[in-house]
């Protein structure tokens, strides 16, 4: 792959929210203040959260110090089902301006509501977060995240408004249509998952539209696990700084913690609203700064639905701030829990696959992993589309390098069925990379 030179970005301190600046001593205060406000909010509010804290003998008043929160209940997606519909809210539901609610694999939907100032606070942290990936006021904001129930389109389009962009709110899908969009307007951002956005540069490829030559410059990618091999592979065709930018429903939406442009190490968790813990996902317990555990989040400000120890499921550590030294940054997620293969007793990410995926010249980033038992054991199979160059018989031997270093760097023995460009199903939401065929038959 040619390196394509990435546009330069001007730093604009003079744009940063005060609370970027502040020192750590001023925010663990603001937390303390923030955190002593929320739990005797939901203790007062929220029959969940009081059974909860009264069943294990702690009081909102126990909580002097930051570190005293380890006392309290973490609180679980289970919870929020069974709380369904708006059993966690603390204030009456005409005050809720909005509800979002995750889709959700199995059975019932989770909801979270919430109130206007709940809104704005969000647009607020998306503008923040679109700045620190780059973004300025004035840009013109393709985005591409879902509308609707998921919050990554709805939350995307008011954080361009509050940063002063002009938006264009296209939503997924419609590949050819976002090309179109992308050549007329010519937006300096996009907003998108990373997964939907190859298949727009696929798509700009085939109607011969060189992807670096768009007027594109900040990707503002998220809502799926992707790594910097992906990284590399965007920036290098498209010619855009590509940024990480994460968030949860339960949480609040995109705009939880984002990554700075100017040093694409991780993204910053705008601590000022919500306090990061990683805690071991089996024990429960917390584990220090640096080391990986469960990602787990206690919302500082928000309203409507406040969350106390939200088990996230995510995978990452803790690491001191660098652009914004105020604020810890978390690591790329490897993954969520669930997402997790194991495969003849070694455990497995798909993000793992990407990494050795994208090493192999002449694989492309499109693969799937498929879960099959022929026998008594579990195999997988990575499906992986070869790049348009590559002639088909030169399959075989990409499907032997790649199985090779997936034995020798990951450590689990995997088939490799190398198919041609296209044939693999595009998302045009979050990707789902692991298709689970042990049930069937
Ligand atoms: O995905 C919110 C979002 C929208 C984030 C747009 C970023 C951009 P949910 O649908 O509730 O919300 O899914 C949340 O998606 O727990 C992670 O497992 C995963 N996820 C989100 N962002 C990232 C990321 C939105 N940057 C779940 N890297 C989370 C890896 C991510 N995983």
């Amino acid at each position: 792959m040619t390196q394509t030179a990435l546009p330069a970005i001007e730093p604009r301190p003079d744009l940063l929210d005060p609370a970027e600046t502040m020192s750590i001593d001023e925010l663990r205060q603001l937390q303390l203040t923030r955190l002593q406000d929320v739990l005797q909010r939901v203790y007062d509010n929220v029959p969940h959260y009081r059974a909860a804290f009264d069943n294990i003998g702690v009081h909102p008043s126990d909580c002097k110090t930051l570190e005293d929160l380890r006392h309290f209940p973490t609180t679980t997606k289970a919870d929020l089902r069974a709380n369904y519909q708006f059993g966690l809210f603390t204030v009456p539901r005409q005050q809720i301006a909005r509800l979002h609610a995750s889709s959700g694999t199995t059975g019932q939907p989770t909801v979270v509501g919430y109130t206007r100032g709940d809104l704005d606070r969000w647009a607020g942290l998306v503008a923040r977060s679109i700045r620190a990936a780059g973004g300025r006021p004035g840009d013109v904001a393709h985005i591409a995240y879902g509308y609707g129930l998921f919050t990554g389109g709805l939350g995307a389009h008011y954080g361009a408004e509050a940063l002063g962009c002009t938006v264009v709110p296209v939503s997924g899908g419609m590949t050819e249509r976002q090309v179109r969009l992308i050549q007329d307007f010519r937006p300096r951002i996009i907003m998108v998952t990373p997964s939907y956005f190859l298949a727009i540069l696929d798509e700009m490829e085939h109607q011969g539209i060189d992807p670096a030559s768009t007027s594109l410059e900040v990707g503002v990618f998220g809502a799926e696990p992707w790594t910097d091999k992906m990284r590399a592979e965007i920036e290098s065709r498209a010619a855009v700084h590509a940024v990480d930018i994460y968030g949860l429903s339960e949480v609040m939406g995109p705009g939880v913690a984002q990554e700075c442009v100017e040093t694409k190490d991780g993204l910053h968790i705008w601590e000022d609203h919500f306090l990061p813990e990683i805690l071991d996902p089996i024990s429960g317990d917390p584990v220090p700064d640096g080391e990986v555990g469960e990602l787990v989040f206690t919302t500082l400000t928000r309203e409507a639905m406040p969350v106390i120890r939200y088990r996230t499921r995510d995978l990452t550590r803790l690491e001191p701030g660098t652009a914004r030294p105020t604020f810890r940054r978390m690591g790329r997620i490897t993954g969520r829990s669930d997402d997790m293969m194991i495969i003849r007793g070694v455990n497995v990410f798909p993000t793992q696959i990407e990494e050795e995926t994208l090493l192999v010249e002449g694989l492309s980033p499109h693969f799937v992993c498929v879960l099959r038992r022929p026998g008594r054991m579990d195999q997988m199979v990575v499906q992986v589309e070869a790049r348009e160059s590559v002639p088909t018989d030169a399959y075989g031997a990409l499907a032997r390098d790649l199985a090779g270093r997936v034995k020798r760097n990951i450590g689990v023995t995997t088939g490799v069925e190398v198919v041609p460009p296209g044939t693999l199903e595009r998302s045009v939401g979050k990707i789902k990379r692991i298709i689970d065929e042990r049930q069937l038959g």
